[in-house]
């Protein structure tokens, strides 16, 4: 059974409480239980990690034993050589996500450090936005599947 990881970067646990004109009114447990039963329902097995570390982050990169990655590394995608090292190291295939539209927000919030080894970046769509990598993660999961038999 393929197995997903879901990693969200800081303060995205107050989510729900945040900026929700900006990021949604879905609390993170909200979102993630949601994740979970489209998961099961294409039976595939899926992780949730958030933390507000960077360090925690970058180990929990080097550790998992997930087919595929999604990640919303939150401030750190801005930040981080770091996790996009971790990234790199790993070569998991991953989806980067975001709950708000990094265009049209602040300057500094275009310039991501992992879109380029990304398979591709979701933006935009609140909560929405990591159904969305799921469904992207679940086919590509598949078609690999799919071609290894
Ligand atoms: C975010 C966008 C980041 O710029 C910000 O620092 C976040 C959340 C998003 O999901 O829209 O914390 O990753």
């Amino acid at each position: 059974m393929s197995k997903i990881l879901v990693i969200n970067g800081p303060n995205l646990n107050l989510l729900g409480k945040r900026e929700q004109n900006i990021y949604g009114e879905k609390t993170l447990e909200e979102i993630n239980k949601e994740l979970e039963e489209i998961a099961k329902s294409h039976n595939i097995k899926i992780e949730f990690f958030q933390s507000n570390y960077e360090g925690k982050i970058i180990e929990k990169i080097q550790s998992t034993d997930a087919d595929f990655i999604i990640i919303n590394p939150a401030s750190l995608t801005h930040t981080s050589i770091g996790l996009r090292d971790a990234l790199l190291a790993r070569n998991i295939p991953s989806i980067e996500v975001h709950l708000s539209n990094l265009w049209n927000r602040e300057e500094f919030r275009r310039k991501s450090l992992i879109s380029d080894i990304c398979i591709g970046v979701i933006s935009g769509f609140k909560s929405l936005s990591y159904k969305l990598a799921l469904f992207a993660a679940i086919d590509f999961l598949s078609e690999k599947n799919r071609k290894n038999i």
